[in-house]
């Protein structure tokens, strides 16, 4: 065996995605955003009138349409990874408010839940993969070789997803992107299936004050003395 499994969990927008997406690219792995699977399953339910800001999420429906669901990852020519429902790239869609309004009360349920995380499960198979989300060391990979669990404060995570935002050119205020972090920080840590909490043997990272080049040498340093720990040569 050379090649170890990378579980990424924490909080809504505490920069994992970014962090891990890096890190895959560094050492050659593959990066699975599984935050990504839970909202293209929510842009699903919204485009089928099985889920609405008005009238939350109508559970028995979206259970019964899961086997239609088909969510895959194309790496574009820039080397980016897009999110695919059905052979339609929704990555743009899915980063969207309305989208993030409705994925939390969509991942509780755990029908929901078991199927990303079988699929996840076998992305994993042959390791030589970083993975980020909410339950990855606890629950998609309680083997992982290294486990990372990075939080932030909700204002300079709420700062950070405004500025990631404005940046593709979405029109959002600061306000409602920190309620709406909140309020997933509350539904993620507190649900009944798998909730979001660190896993014993993962390594707390808190990047409030770190830059993203400090993290990155952190998460090397500590890919560095796993792979040394289990044997593995790169
Ligand atoms: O990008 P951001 O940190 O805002 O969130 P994300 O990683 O795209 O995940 C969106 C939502 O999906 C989270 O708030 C969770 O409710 C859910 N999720 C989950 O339940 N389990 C995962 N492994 C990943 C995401």
């Amino acid at each position: 065996m050379n090649k170890i499994v990378i579980a990424v969990d924490g909080y809504s927008s505490s920069g994992k995605s970014t962090m891990a997406r890096e890190l895959a690219h560094k050492i050659g792995y593959v990066y699975v955003d599984s935050g990504a699977m839970y909202r293209a399953v929510t842009l699903y339910a919204l485009r089928h009138g099985l889920a609405s800001a008005e009238s939350g999420v109508y559970v028995e429906g979206l259970i019964r349409a899961l086997p239609l669901i088909h969510i895959s990852f194309s790496v574009e020519a820039d080397g980016s990874q897009h999110t695919m429902l059905n052979g339609e790239d929704v990555e743009r869609e899915i980063r969207g408010m309305e989208v993030s309004g409705l994925v939390s009360p969509v991942a509780v349920i755990p029908e929901v839940r078991h199927a990303l995380v079988a699929m996840q499960q076998a992305y994993g198979h042959d390791k030589g993969i970083v993975m980020d989300g909410r339950d990855i060391g606890t629950t998609v990979f309680p083997d992982a070789e290294m486990k990372v669990f990075v939080e932030a404060s909700p204002e300079v995570r709420a700062e950070r997803r405004v500025l990631e935002l404005r940046a593709k050119g979405a029109d959002v205020d600061y306000d409602s992107v920190i309620a709406n972090i909140r309020e997933r920080d509350r539904i993620d840590t507190t649900r009944a299936e798998s909730p979001l909490r660190m896993a014993e043997d993962a390594v707390l990272l808190n990047n409030d004050n770190m830059t993203r080049e400090e993290q990155m040498e952190w998460m090397l340093n500590l890919y560095k003395e796993r792979i040394a720990d289990n044997g593995c040569v790169k």
